[in-house]
């Protein structure tokens, strides 16, 4: 499996996303501003991978300001705006947050300890490598959970990518995916191509040959045939931020996937870790949803497809409400309705 991104030597290099399937190509990010760059242009893409860029952006960022800074409020004050740069960059993943807080914490609690300053950029750099590893482990785990929950003969469907490219390996709804397929339960997976970008025809189609999955793509408005037509039995995709209430914001079209699947009466499954839950957020209102450049829907794969002068709304999220959710799979389990009283016992178990 090709690896996400590479932390060696003070230095992220970065999988171009973009020139998937195409072309393999790495981008070398040793300034916190280049890893910033690469999380909007969506070099790097899917909340848990853009969570780990973030903390290693991090590292980046504390090893430049630590050569310059005269003082330790002058370095903090530095790190904080970095952190917000770096947060700014795409609203909706909480990872994003999650994982650039912790490494500020972890920075700010050691610089108030008086540790000396290259013991202080070891500490954050562990930390790093511990957001990283831990992603891939989580994902095993969820991975194991959700291959349960499927039939044999399971006829998927799933939308955008939240496989290995979109974490920091395995995945989360591909590696429930993957796991199922280890135990011979994957009849057929059905992958929305995920207009306007393609995440789904570039990344989750090729994940998924290069796995030997049983996989066929079709174009997001055929999601509603191929489930009656294919007798799909589960849909399964990830998170961007889930709400406290169970709320769960994802790639533009999961919404109306849910709703398609409640009609049919399929089950419709989440996959995401501890990490995607925003407990401090009552309801999917309260998540802020990014909204891209209208070009990307006036266009297909760079090629413009429209009217110049139409005007164009591209939300790059929605929010799927919690009643259309079956269950959300996560490294500590399977949380089902309600799911209120279920998250608020997964943050007492993420306290421990
Ligand atoms: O805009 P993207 O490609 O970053 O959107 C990604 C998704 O919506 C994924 O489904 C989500 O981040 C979960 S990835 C495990």
């Amino acid at each position: 499996m090709i690896s996400t991104m590479v932390w060696q030597n003070l230095c992220l290099s970065l999988l171009d996303q973009t020139g998937l399937p195409h072309k393999i190509e790495y981008i070398t990010c040793a300034d916190y501003r280049r890893v910033a760059t690469a999380i909007k242009r969506l070099e790097v893409r899917g909340a848990p991978a853009i969570g780990a860029a973030a903390a290693f952006a991090m590292v980046l960022a504390f090893n430049e300001y630590s050569r310059k800074a005269l003082s330790k409020d002058s370095l903090l004050k530095s790190l904080l705006d970095a952190k917000n740069e770096l947060v700014a960059t795409r609203p909706t993943a909480v990872n994003l947050e999650w994982a650039a807080d912790k490494i500020y914490a972890k920075a700010e609690s050691a610089l108030l300890k008086e540790i000396e300053w290259p013991v202080v950029e070891s500490v954050i750099e562990a930390e790093a490598i511990k957001i990283h590893d831990d992603d891939i482990s989580q994902n095993k785990l969820i991975g194991n959970f959700g291959a349960a929950l499927l039939p044999q003969e399971a006829v998927i469907l799933t939308h955008c990518n939240a496989g290995s490219l979109a974490t920091c390996g395995w995945g989360t709804a591909l590696g429930v995916i993957r796991q199922a397929q280890a135990e011979n339960k994957v009849k057929m997976v059905y992958v929305d191509e995920t207009r306007p970008l393609l995440q789904g025809a570039r990344l989750t189609a090729w994940e998924l040959l290069q796995d030997g999955v049983p996989a066929t793509l079709i174009t997001d408005n055929m999601a509603g045939w191929t489930m009656k037509q294919k007798h799909v039995n589960a849909v399964i995709v990830g998170a961007d931020r889930i709400a406290a209430n169970g709320d769960t914001a994802n790639k533009i079209g999961t919404y109306g996937l849910a709703v398609l699947a409640k009609y049919h009466g399929i089950p419709f499954y989440i996959a995401a870790p501890s990490s995607t839950f925003d407990f401090a957020c009552q309801s999917g209102q309260a998540i802020p949803i990014e909204e891209r450049d209208a070009e990307e829907v006036k266009e297909f794969a760079g090629f413009k497809t429209a009217p110049q002068a139409i005007n164009g709304f591209n939300p790059s999220f929605d929010v799927t409400p919690n009643d259309l959710i079956t269950a959300i799979i996560t490294e500590h389990g399977v949380l089902q309705a309600p799911f209120s009283l279920h998250i608020q016992d997964l943050q007492q178990k993420v306290k421990e």
